[in-house]
C-alpha cells in the first residue's frame, strides 16, 4: 500500500516536504490617503483597514518596511472630483504627494507603487472619460493614463500599476514614460481583472461615486481564455509584471496565466475577500489567522509570485514570530 501520510507524521516532517510557502518580501500592501484628513478613517466594511492621513501614511510605508514586505499600493482619496478627473495629473494632488511621503518613508526598503486609474478622481466614478453617448473613450482615457503615469513617475514612483481595462493602455504608459526620461519605471498592469462583486468594500474604501458597473471594460466572471490572452497582449505591451484580480475566485486563470507568462505574476486578494474572512472570523464562524494564511497558501500555490493583500503587514509579522 502506498502511505502518503508517512510524510504528515510530525510537524518537522510537515515542514521539510511544504511545497509552498509565503514570504513578506513577496507580499504588497494596499494603502488608502484620504484628502484633508487629519485623523485616519476606519472602513466600515473593511475593519482594520483605514483611509491614511499624509502623516499616518508615512507611519505605514516605514513599517511595511522594516518587516520586509515587497511593496506598497497607493490609492488617493481626493476631496473634489470632477468629468476627466483632473486631480490624478495634479502634482499637487493626493495621490501624487502620497507618493512623494511615501517614497520618502520607504528610504529605499519598500518598493512604492500607485495605481494608474481614473475611477477615483471622476465624478462618474468610471476608469476613463466618457464620451458624448456616455461609454467610456477608450483612447481618449488612454491618454489621460499617459499624463497620470508620468505625474507618478515624476513624483518617484517605482511601479505604476494601469488597473482600467482599457485596451493599449499598457502600451501607451510604457511609450509615455520612455518619452518622459523614466525608462527605469515599471510597469505592473491588472492583465485579467474581473467585473466582480468583490470588489464592494474597495468602493467604500475610495468613497466611489460609480452608479452602474464596468462591465464594458472590465471581463466577464465566465472568461478563462479571454483572462490569458489579455495577459499575453500585456506582456506583448511591455508590461514588466501581470496580475490576476480578484485571486481566490479565479485561480485556475491565475494558474493559467502563471504557467504561460515569461514575466512575474501578481494577484489581488481584494476588499471582498479580505471582508469574507473578517466577518466570519468577527462571527466566531471561522478561524481568523489559519483562514487568512490558507487563502494566501491557495494564491501562492496557484502560482502567484506576488500577492497583493490588506493583510500583508499582519501576515510579515506573524511569520517572523512562527519562525
Ligand atoms: C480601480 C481599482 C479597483 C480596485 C483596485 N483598483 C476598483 C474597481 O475596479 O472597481 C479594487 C481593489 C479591491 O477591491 O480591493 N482603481
Amino acid at each position: 500500500m502506498d502511505r502518503p501520510r508517512r510524510l504528515r507524521v510530525t510537524p518537522a516532517m510537515r515542514a521539510l516536504v511544504s511545497e509552498t510557502r509565503i514570504a513578506p518580501e513577496n507580499l504588497v500592501l494596499p494603502l488608502f490617503v484620504k484628502e484633508g484628513a487629519t485623523e485616519p478613517v476606519a472602513i466600515s466594511s473593511m475593519p482594520g483597514v483605514v483611509q491614511h492621513t499624509e502623516e499616518s501614511l508615512a507611519g505605514a510605508v516605514r513599517e511595511a518596511a522594516a518587516l520586509g514586505l515587497g511593496g506598497v499600493m497607493l490609492f488617493g482619496v481626493p476631496r473634489t472630483r470632477d468629468e476627466s478627473g483632473s486631480g490624478a495629473l495634479d502634482p499637487e494632488g493626493i495621490l501624487n504627494r502620497a507618493i512623494r511621503i511615501a517614497v520618502d518613508a520607504a528610504a529605499g526598503g519598500t518598493v512604492v507603487m500607485a495605481d494608474v486609474c481614473l475611477d477615483e478622481f471622476t465624478s462618474h466614478g468610471h476608469c476613463g472619460v466618457l464620451a458624448a453617448d456616455g461609454h467610456v473613450d477608450n483612447d481618449a482615457t488612454n491618454q489621460l493614463y499617459r499624463a497620470m503615469a508620468v505625474a507618478q513617475a515624476r513624483a518617484g514612483v517605482q511601479v505604476v500599476a494601469p488597473s482600467g481595462m482599457m485596451d493599449g493602455q499598457v502600451a501607451e504608459i510604457r511609450d509615455a514614460l520612455d518619452e518622459a526620461g523614466f525608462p527605469e519605471v515599471s510597469v505592473l498592469a491588472y492583465s485579467a481583472k474581473y467585473a466582480s462583486a468583490f470588489f464592494g468594500p474597495f468602493r467604500e474604501a475610495v468613497e466611489s461615486q460609480l452608479e452602474g458597473d464596468r462591465r464594458t471594460y472590465q471581463m466577464d466572471p465566465a472568461n478563462r481564455r479571454e483572462g490569458v490572452r489579455e495577459a499575453e497582449l500585456d506582456v506583448l505591451e511591455g508590461a514588466d509584471m501581470v496580475m490576476v484580480k480578484p485571486a481566490m475566485s479565479y485561480l485556475d486563470v491565475l494558474r493559467e496565466v502563471a504557467d504561460r507568462s515569461p514575466v512575474p505574476v501578481a494577484a489581488y486578494q481584494v476588499s471582498g475577500e479580505y471582508a469574507m474572512i473578517e466577518a466570519a472570523a468577527a462571527q466566531g464562524w471561522i478561524d481568523r489567522e489559519a483562514a487568512i494564511v490558507e487563502s494566501l497558501v491557495s494564491i501562492k500555490r496557484a502560482g502567484a509570485d506576488v500577492i497583493l493583500t490588506y493583510w500583508a503587514a499582519e501576515v510579515a509579522r506573524l511569520l517572523t514570530v512562527s519562525r
